[in-house]
């Protein structure tokens, strides 16, 4: 595994930038700030190894500020109502960051502070493994919460990653990665022409300010229905009210594996390149977003303008607004318990 100095926060905290390899020659950068996966070489149809995620190549662009590209998403992936929740009869207050809701674990959340990096490569894959610690009362939430994050690059091509925490005190958590891919590689302008399977029957819908209005709704006769291959922008710019909420795509899909154990949740194939993605996760949903909010107000690495759609997400993650929807799957973590969740990218190229 390769190590180098990537430049140091504001307060002058080293950031280092670690770069993975497959016998494959595939590759993933990961810098210590926020747990960023900052560049993905993968191989197309013919073998050519180009970027899959957005990124920027120096850490400035990132201090700058930017919507989370390629950051580990905590201590509450997605969103949290009216930016509050109540836990054993506790109410805890949080920022509103977005609107009147919490988004993303806060004005400073994991995907903002510097992690301890450690090797854990082994003979199976090299494995990048990173450690924070959330101090009790951080951004609002309750309990010393120690995490630990794993990225391994197996050479099956797979991208794995591991994560897991503890707490002392009863709190929510709930973890995801947030990398904006473009399978077509550096310079595919957009990711409409991506052809989708989302291996989920249902949806969250969500209300104006993008929170689950509880329902559970099957995607059958909707443009919500990715069972079976679809291209992402086939529907996109349908009339429909959860569309025009989200802009797009930026919704909670109910897996049908139920979380639990390591199954598939999303099926990526990019026809130019060739490359395909299979998601497979231990998660129970995925949010599926389509860089509605990206504006072409940055650009990453290469000159690249991130405009509307030039990528895609899908954040394994539990429902957004859990911890105010009680018939929702739990995001409370108690003393004693163990946080575990894995979420693998798996990539291969097909006709
Ligand atoms: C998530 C949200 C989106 C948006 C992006 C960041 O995916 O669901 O609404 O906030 O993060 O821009």
């Amino acid at each position: 595994m390769n190590k180098q100095a990537f430049g140091s926060t504001a307060d002058g905290q080293p950031v280092d930038i670690y770069t993975l390899t497959n016998k494959n020659g595939m590759q993933a950068s990961v810098i210590t700030y926020g747990g960023i996966l900052t560049r993905l070489q993968t191989p197309g149809r013919a073998g050519q190894l180009d970027d899959v995620v957005l990124g920027f190549d120096d850490l400035a662009s990132y201090l700058k500020g930017h919507p989370y590209m390629g950051a580990i998403v905590g201590r509450y992936g997605n969103r949290i109502g009216n930016a509050r929740f109540t836990l054993d009869g506790i109410e805890y207050k949080l920022a509103a960051n977005n609107g009147p809701n919490a988004l993303h674990g806060g004005l400073k959340g994991f995907d903002k502070v510097v992690w301890q990096a450690r090797d854990a490569s082994d003979a199976q894959a090299e494995r990048l493994e990173l450690r924070y610690l959330s101090k009790d009362g951080e951004e609002g939430y309750p309990g010393n919460l120690s995490v630990t994050v794993v990225y391994s690059l197996t050479d099956q091509n797979e991208l794995r990653i591991d994560y897991s925490a503890t707490t002392d005190k009863d709190t929510v958590v709930n973890l995801t990665n947030h990398s904006y891919f473009n399978l077509g590689g550096s310079s595919e302008p957009d990711i409409l022409g991506h052809e989708l399977t989302l291996y989920a029957d249902r949806f969250t819908p969500v209300d104006k300010t993008l929170i689950p209005t509880g329902e559970l709704r099957s995607v059958e006769g909707t443009p919500f229905d990715f069972r079976k291959p679809a291209l992402v922008g086939a529907r996109i710019n349908q009339k429909d009210e959860q569309l025009g909420f989200g802009g797009g795509y930026d919704h909670n899909f109910v897996l049908s594996s139920g979380g639990g154990s390591l199954a598939l949740a999303a099926r990526v194939r990019e026809p130019k390149s060739g490359r395909v993605m299979e998601v497979l996760t231990t998660e129970p949903g995925i949010q599926f977003y389509t860089g509605n909010f990206l504006d072409g107000s940055l650009t990453g690495r290469g000159g690249r303008v991130f405009t509307k759609r030039s990528g895609l997400c899908l954040e394994t993650q539990h429902f957004p607004d859990s911890p105010n929807k009680p018939a929702f799957p739990s995001t409370e973590l108690k003393p004693g318990q163990k946080y575990q969740t894995t979420t693998v990218y798996r990539f291969s190229v097909s006709d």
